[in-house]
């Protein structure tokens, strides 16, 4: 039989250090606020259900995790960690086991959690850590033979247990029927008037049970975000950490400290990211792609042997293989390049399909528009695809030849093989390999006298 696991999430706390209107943990943390992060650590661990504590702007913080399937209870008084877990016991089962996490810790891993879960031999684990600087934080005590006895507070501890450096994350896993029992019976006869649930560390000795603690594999797993500071020095701690796991599967940065990534990323072999490139949403990398500087590229997919020259922006784009992209290259909502395409400097597309072979290699706008392959689209060359009110569409056979600065005013067919001649505004179909000129013809005035200034 395997017994279940919950999870109680605290995040009932106001986070007033932040100076924000916005409840704490929906602050952000590469991109994904704070309790979303504990969500999906959670749902990569399976568990049974996930019962969170919250109070302050509970509807914004419902809201804003409405994908995640959740039982929400409130703590109308933020009374003590112990009182937060108390107002949970209403939705816990009476079996199984239960780990105690918090909205404002958003790092703790599943791998981590696992650990600790196992560790929970006889009833309780618990994960601490030995740190330079214990302040403020609760106290592990021991007895001679090593095994916890108690957690102190920094505000009830005496000097000597002041000088403890092994600290209480607050992340715990207890069997359920050892919560239903304690709880109930905390008191807040302590220094800060507060229901701790840290009491029931010495609850469940006293019942002569043997708590196992085990340490995190990262010091920032157990760390919480109060203000501003905590929160961009977490940043840097798991954008280390998402680095450090890109380079292990054999991807070269330029710079591990000039990168941002906010999402999930998937990279093939010898993938190269060079300074200040920024990874968002999902993003998968084929083998032998070449991001250069400054690149953004949110929830898009790219192929093989890709290049991307510095300073692109690619959001929702879908780039096949052998292709080269920018400088100053703007991939919009549903841009998909075959395989072998060219996209040169400041040309922006944006859901349109550019077909094997093409080239749009300078100042050009492409949108709404399906490109055959092997087109080549001439510099400052546009899709007119806005008539102010509705969009249209432009399609365009394989091979033809788009001169430079032409505008298709869409809707709009050009067939395969057609060449349209520099400068045409182009508003009726064009034939199959016909050559469409739509311009004024140029005239010449033979000895042309320029106008002279009036005296
Ligand atoms: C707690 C632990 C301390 C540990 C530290 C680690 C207790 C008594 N102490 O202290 O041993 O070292 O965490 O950071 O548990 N919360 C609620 N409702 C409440 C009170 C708190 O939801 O009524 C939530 C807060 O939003 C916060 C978390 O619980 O996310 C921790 O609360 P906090 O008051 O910061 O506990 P600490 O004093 O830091
Ligand atoms: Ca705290």
């Amino acid at each position: 039989m395997t017994t279940t696991l919950n999870t109680i999430i605290l995040a009932a706390g106001k986070g007033t250090r932040m100076q924000s209107a916005k409840p704490k943990v929906l602050q952000t943390l590469a991109d994904k606020p704070l309790l979303a992060h504990v969500l999906d650590t959670c749902q990569s661990l399976n568990v049974d259900k996930t019962i969170v504590v919250y109070g302050f702007c509970g509807d914004q913080v419902k809201q804003a995790m409405a994908a995640y399937e959740l039982t929400w209870v409130e703590q109308k008084e933020q009374l003590g960690t112990g009182h937060a877990v108390k107002v949970a016991l209403s939705e816990l089962p009476t079996e199984g086991k239960s780990l105690i996490l918090y909205g404002d810790v958003p790092l703790v891993s599943d791998k981590t959690l696992m650990r600790l879960k196992e560790a929970n031999a006889q009833g309780m684990s618990m994960l601490t850590l030995t740190v330079d600087n214990p302040f403020g934080l609760g106290r592990i005590k021991r007895d001679d033979n090593g095994n916890i006895t108690a957690i102190v507070e920094q505000k009830d501890a005496s000097q000597a247990e002041q000088a403890i450096c092994e600290i209480n994350s607050g992340i715990y896993c207890v069997d359920n029927a050892l919560l239903h029992k304690y709880l109930p019976n905390l008191s807040n006869d302590n220094a800060q008037k507060e229901y701790y649930l840290t009491d029931i560390v010495k609850m469940a000795v006293a019942d002569g049970i043997v708590i196992t603690a085990i340490e995190p594999d990262y010091e920032f797993e157990i760390e919480g975000v109060n203000n501003r500071q905590q929160l961009a020095s977490l940043e840097r701690s798991l954008q280390a950490k998402l680095v450090e796991d890109l380079q292990v599967q054999g991807v070269q940065f330029a710079d591990p400290n000039r990168v941002d990534i906010r999402g999930e990323v998937t990279v093939g072999q010898d993938v190269f990211i060079d300074i200040n490139v920024v990874l968002k949403g999902w993003v998968s990398l084929g083998s032998n792609v070449t991001i250069e500087a400054g690149c953004i590229i949110k929830d898009s997919t790219i192929g093989d042997n890709v290049h991307v020259k510095p300073y692109c922006v690619f959001d929702e784009a879908q780039v096949g293989h052998e292709t080269t992209i920018g400088p100053f290259a703007h991939l919009r909502p549903k841009a998909v390049l075959a395989n072998n395409t060219r996209i040169g400097n400041f040309v922006e597309i944006k859901k349109s399909h550019i077909g094997e072979g093409s080239k749009i290699n300078h100042l050009s706008y492409v949108g709404d528009a399906q490109i055959g392959s092997d087109v080549n689209f001439g510099a400052g060359a546009i899709t007119c695809n806005y008539d102010g009110i509705n969009k249209h569409a432009t399609v365009i056979g394989d091979n033809a030849f788009i001169g430079t600065n032409v505008s298709l005013v869409a809707p709009v067919n050009i067939g395969h093989t057609a060449t349209i001649g520099a400068g045409s505004v182009i508003t009726k179909d064009v034939e199959d390999k016909a050559l469409a000129i739509g311009r004024g013809r140029q005239v010449q005035k033979d000895n042309y006298q320029r106008p002279v200034k009036n005296k």
